[in-house]
């Protein structure tokens, strides 16, 4: 047996706790899933996919089974940037990469920049499977806290990016997970210039765009490149395509272009069949329907839910009444979020304790809601259930 690095193991173990909760909803089987971020699957067209595939393999041939260019097909490329201007985002000067899911840009820019010199800074909570790459890669990863789970405080942010061994800073601006915070044009402008003043490069992960299509204030990213600050931008079809196809993309400046593409030559992680397939659904204007109905019926799950927790939460529940997209953050003093998991899971419904996107602090009476996968008329029925469970513990503490 090699000698294992067990820090790096038990940081994996802990970043991926996410995944750990999902399994077991899942595995629990008829239940109001509230716990997993992946697409209604009552919601996947599986007839536009049966035929994107069979035009793909009719009209792309042996393209689609050829080994890939390291960051995508070109007209893949071209496509996400059409897409991108539909959904608000447009920076003049960008070039277009595909990666196998968002994660791996993210490992792509940490060996880039990083060493065990200098280091990264992220939200916290986040979404921790996002920051593996940036903690094994660099010497640390530090944190700023969202202030009540809603607020970026960009004071907080000033002095960690002070620090001279601060490098990238890791942030979901977008329908945050897991909090559903969007940040404002205000603190994004103040964002840009603060990671100009101490440059520092922004890897902004903007995948919940898509589910809001495209309702949100101008990225990070656009700001820094008006500035010629250098920036990455990210994103993913996971949410509105379905997270199979492993399509993710990035916009970055010309310079860092040629860079990238040297480290990704040395491991290709793409699929032409599942990229030809994109360009398909990009080129046919299947997508941007598609995004537009799903961003509709997101908005309403979303609703519902803050209905329902009205309706049925106890006093000591408290939430971000501004969140969006897929998910809402609870907090209910004296309930141990963690240790109720599994009564409330006999109860029939499942969750993701906020402990499983906390990588510097604790806090076991925070809990993820997410509405990818139930409809207008399970959410009630779920917030009741969960509400249930909770005023009986309250009742007997
Ligand atoms: C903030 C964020 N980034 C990235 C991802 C994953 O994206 P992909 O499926 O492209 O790897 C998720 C998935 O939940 C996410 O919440």
């Amino acid at each position: 047996m090699p000698n294992v690095l067990t820090d790096r193991v038990a940081v994996a173990e802990k970043y991926s706790l996410l995944d750990e909760y999902v399994i077991m909803v899942v595995k629990a089987g008829n239940v109001i899933d509230f716990a997993s971020g992946s697409p209604d699957p009552r919601l996947f067209p599986k007839e536009e996919v049966r035929e994107l595939a069979q035009r793909v393999i009719n009209e792309h041939g042996v393209e689609a089974f050829s080994y890939p260019p390291p960051l995508g097909l070109r007209k893949l490329r071209n496509a996400i940037k059409s897409l991108l201007t539909e959904l608000g985002v447009s920076i003049p000067g960008s070039k277009v990469a595909i990666t196998s899911g968002a994660v791996r840009a993210v490992e792509l820019v940490s060996t880039l920049l990083l060493n065990e010199k200098s280091g990264a800074v992220a939200e916290e909570p986040t979404y921790l499977q996002a920051l593996y790459p940036l903690y094994v890669v660099g010497r640390e990863v530090k944190y700023i806290k969202l202030k009540n789970y809603k607020y970026l405080n960009t004071a907080s942010l000033a002095k960690v990016l002070r620090e001279p061994h601060i490098k990238i800073y890791y942030t979901v601006p977008t329908g945050h997970n897991p909090t559903g915070a969007t940040f404002s044009s205000s603190i994004r402008g103040e964002v840009a210039e603060l990671v100009r003043e101490h440059d520092v490069l922004t890897i902004e992960d903007d995948v919940y765009r898509t589910v809001l299509g495209g309702e949100a204030p101008e990225p990070i990213s656009a700001i820094c490149a008006r500035h010629s600050h250098p920036y990455v931008y990210l994103g993913s079809l996971s949410k509105v395509l379905a997270p199979g196809f492993r399509i993710a993309y990035m916009l970055i400046p010309e310079g860092l272009f040629p860079h990238i593409r040297a480290i990704a030559s040395n491991a290709l992680t793409l699929s032409p069949l599942n990229m030809l397939m994109a360009y398909e659904a990009i080129r046919s204007g299947f997508l941007i329907k598609r995004i537009r109905e799903l961003s509709r019926e997101f908005k309403e799950r979303m609703k519902t839910l803050k209905d329902s927790l009205m309706d049925y939460m106890p006093d000591c529940a408290s939430w971000n009444e501004n969140a969006e997209g897929y998910y809402i953050f609870i907090k209910v003093k004296g309930v141990n979020m963690i240790k109720i998991f599994n009564d409330v899971l006999r109860a029939g419904v499942g969750y993701v304790p906020g402990d499983a996107f906390l990588y510097n602090s604790a806090d076991d009476e925070t809990a993820r809601l997410c509405i990818a996968r139930p409809n207008t008329e399970e959410i009630p029925e779920g917030v009741k259930k969960l509400a249930k469970v909770i005023k009986d513990k309250v009742n007997l503490n």
